[in-house]
């Protein structure tokens, strides 16, 4: 298998970014879940689940940048045969799940009240302590970061995470059942054991 997509199958590359950021996502879904129902705030439990959920998403931030620069710059395979309104679901849904894949990092790093100890190895300031949020938010546009981030957190919590990102992956999961299950076609292992 090569390292490159052709316009009939995805490479090595794009399949492992596919799963990792997939995984990934997992991720940062069990330890903020864990942190939420789990742990009691103000304990090392709490911190520690936190600080993987950071972590977590600001990795998945900088393979998404790395996915984006590969499709960019790589051929993309050609859906298996459908109709038109079947393509045009993909289309969508491919795209919608980039968006979310970037304003989920993004919003998460804006609108976080803490610095990001990077799995315990190095720290990553927060959003509010870099001059860029000096210049632009406060002096720019004069809001504190209270005011900041009320909306971004809403559209971190309540509107990526707790629903629109499930629902996509939801959606996404179903179609690749429905594809290898009923129309039996090449989908699925195109993105796993195909073409090795
Ligand atoms: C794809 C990446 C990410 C996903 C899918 C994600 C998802 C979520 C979800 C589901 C929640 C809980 C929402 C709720 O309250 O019900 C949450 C909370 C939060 N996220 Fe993320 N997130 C991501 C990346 C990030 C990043 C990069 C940061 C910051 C560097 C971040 C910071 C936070 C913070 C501070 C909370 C609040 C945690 C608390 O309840 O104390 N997230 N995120
Ligand atoms: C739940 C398990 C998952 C399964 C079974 C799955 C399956 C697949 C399959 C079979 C394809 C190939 C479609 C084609 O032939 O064009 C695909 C593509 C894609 N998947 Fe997934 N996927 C999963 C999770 C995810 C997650 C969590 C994301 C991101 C949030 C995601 C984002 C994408 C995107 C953007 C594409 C388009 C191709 C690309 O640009 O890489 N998938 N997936």
């Amino acid at each position: 298998m090569g390292a490159r997509n052709t316009i009939y199958e995805y490479g090595a590359v794009a399949k492992w970014l596919h799963w990792i950021i997939a995984f990934l996502i997992l991720g940062s879904y069990v330890s903020v879940y864990y942190l939420q129902w789990f742990t009691e705030e103000d304990t090392p439990a709490n911190w520690i689940a936190l600080q993987l959920h950071l972590s977590i998403g600001i990795t998945i931030g900088a393979f998404v940048l790395l996915r984006i620069f590969w499709r960019l710059t790589n051929p993309t395979p050609k859906l298996e045969p459908g109709s038109r309104l079947e393509h045009f679901a993909a289309h969508t849904g491919h795209f919608l799940l980039y968006v979310v894949m970037i304003l989920a990092p993004l919003t998460g790093y804006l609108g976080t009240g803490v610095n990001t100890e990077y799995f315990f190895l190095f720290e990553i300031p927060q959003f509010a302590d870099t001059s860029l949020f000096a210049h632009l938010v406060q002096n720019k546009m004069g809001l504190t970061f209270k005011q900041f981030e009320e909306p971004i957190d809403f559209i971190h919590k309540e509107v990526l995470g707790e629903w629109l990102i499930w629902l996509l992956i939801l959606g996404h999961f179903l179609a690749a059942l429905y594809h290898h299950f009923i129309k039996k076609d090449r989908t699925l292992i195109r993105m796993t054991t195909g073409n090795q």
